[in-house]
């Protein structure tokens, strides 16, 4: 057992199970860049507080170049007994360069070194996430203003409600993809930051200017011990990917032949193995059932934290896998939802074929709105407008002006006017509505924040 790093105070080996089960290198050398980063900041720390020589400086950080490279190359050899990406780097640090790699460790733990490595390891991961997310936002802005003038029936309760732009749609999955994006840098802000509870007052500021943290934590125990960092992050994945799976589920339906709105792109879709005429939305049904993998990751580490003393306990080690997992789940369906929208191909008649006149039987109580009724009244007559068009079985906007005179003296010839779309879209024309003048400025909103991120 000399070779643990712990080894000392042992004198029975570890049975192979246990160090089997122990060991995290398997996942957590995807951190081995920020680890050598951590290191290398480390020791220039050092130097300064005269623990090691400038010669043994100059050694480990040559030695952290080579091991850098050999990682880079895909020429590292993990060996049986590395446990975990610190151990491992530290073992090959010590086959290169020798005696002074011991000293690398002074004043520090692995447990300040792995929640460093996670927080640089988080940071890149959420900048990347961002541009995906950015790339995705811009791509539902573009769509939204070539397609503006497109309209398609609004559901609620899946239910057709009233007439809105598809543009409008789009901009309602745009908006909350932007939030998150938003959220995203919360979290970042959060995470930047130096744990490593450093013995020296002056290593832990040298550190932070080398590695660029934004901030030092202010508790050695909760820098070590507390993992809400990773905690955020899994919620956010699972916030994210809830907001593209509800719009994979819309998306879905619409490219169904019953609907025919949409056509997805082959480079999105697959077939069957049985009937050829398929051609299967499997992009978008990935995307809806990647949310309940990832919530499920979020929900799972919450488990493993709740209950846990201070500090740091092995079943941290836990954070790792689902924070990975997340960010490939994430760094996946963020770019097939932007592949999707951007080649997705509409089908305008059958959208606007598909408004009917009972959509706009709010635009006939508004009718005797304008003419002096209360809203409550003229939502009761125009409800018995549809009644009567329903038993009549005609459309809601064939009712001749004697059925609707019958209903209420204040239908005119003029109701002719309110079965019209366009105009009936146009009303809403205020902040946040379906409008060509509101929908053109969501997205003129929208360009002005991408501009900004
Ligand atoms: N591999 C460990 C982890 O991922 C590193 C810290 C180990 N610390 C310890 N005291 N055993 O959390």
């Amino acid at each position: 057992e000399g070779n643990k790093l712990w080894g000392g105070r042992f004198v029975g080996n570890t049975d192979p199970i246990m160090e089997k089960f122990n060991a995290s290198i398997a996942y957590d050398q995807r951190m081995w860049d920020a680890d050598i980063r951590g290191s290398k900041a480390y020791v220039k720390a050092l130097e300064k507080a005269e623990l090691v020589t400038t010669e043994e400086m100059n050694s480990i950080l040559h030695g952290m170049e080579q091991i850098s490279e050999e990682w880079a190359k895909g020429a590292f050899v993990v060996k049986p007994g590395d446990e975990d990406i610190h151990t491992a780097n530290e073992r090959r640090l010590k086959e290169l360069i020798g005696e002074p790699a011991g000293k690398l460790h002074t004043g520090r733990s692995r447990n300040d070194q792995v929640v460093t490595d996670m927080r640089i390891w988080l940071c890149d991961a959420i900048a990347t996430l961002k541009e995906d997310a950015l790339q995705l936002v811009a791509t539902m802005v573009e769509r939204a203003s070539v397609e503006i003038d497109v309209l398609f029936p609004g559901y609620t309760h899946m239910q057709r409600a009233q007439p809105i732009r598809w543009s409008h749609w789009i901009l309602s999955h745009a908006v909350a993809v932007s939030r998150d994006v938003e959220r995203l840098q919360e979290i970042r802000s959060r995470t930047n930051v130096l744990p490593l509870a450093y013995d020296l007052l002056m290593l832990l500021l040298h550190v932070n200017v080398e590695l660029e943290f934004d901030g030092i934590s202010i508790n050695s125990m909760d820098a070590t011990g507390e993992r809400d960092f990773v905690a955020e992050f899994l919620f956010w994945a699972s916030l994210c990917l809830t907001h593209l799976s509800k719009m994979a589920e819309d998306l879905l339906l619409y490219s169904t032949k019953e609907f025919s709105f949409i056509a997805l792109a082959d480079a999105y879709s697959t077939g069957s193995s049985l009937m050829p005429q398929k051609k299967n939305a499997d992009s978008l049904e990935l995307i809806r059932s990647k949310a309940g993998r990832v919530l499920g990751r979020c929900a799972g580490f919450m488990m493993t934290i709740k209950g846990l003393p201070s500090s740091y306990n092995k079943d941290l080690q836990e954070d790792k896998e689902a924070m990975f997992d997340c960010f490939d789940t994430l760094h996946g369906a963020l770019r097939v939802t932007t592949g999707v929208m951007s080649t997705l191909k509409i089908n305008r008649p059958v959208m606007e074929a598909a408004l009917s006149p009972d959509m706009l039987a709010t635009d006939l109580a508004y009718y005797l709105v304008r003419k002096g009724l209360p809203f409550r009244e003229a939502h009761g007559l125009s409800g018995r407008a549809v009644f009567q068009a329903e038993s009549k079985n005609v459309p809601l906007n064939q009712l001749t002006v004697e059925d609707l005179a019958a209903i209420s003296p204040l239908f005119d010839r003029d109701v002719a006017a309110v079965w019209d779309y366009s105009s009936s879209v146009e009303q809403y024309s205020a902040p946040g509505g379906t409008a060509r003048s509101s929908v053109t400025a969501q997205v003129q909103h929208l360009r002005r924040w991408l501009q900004d991120h």
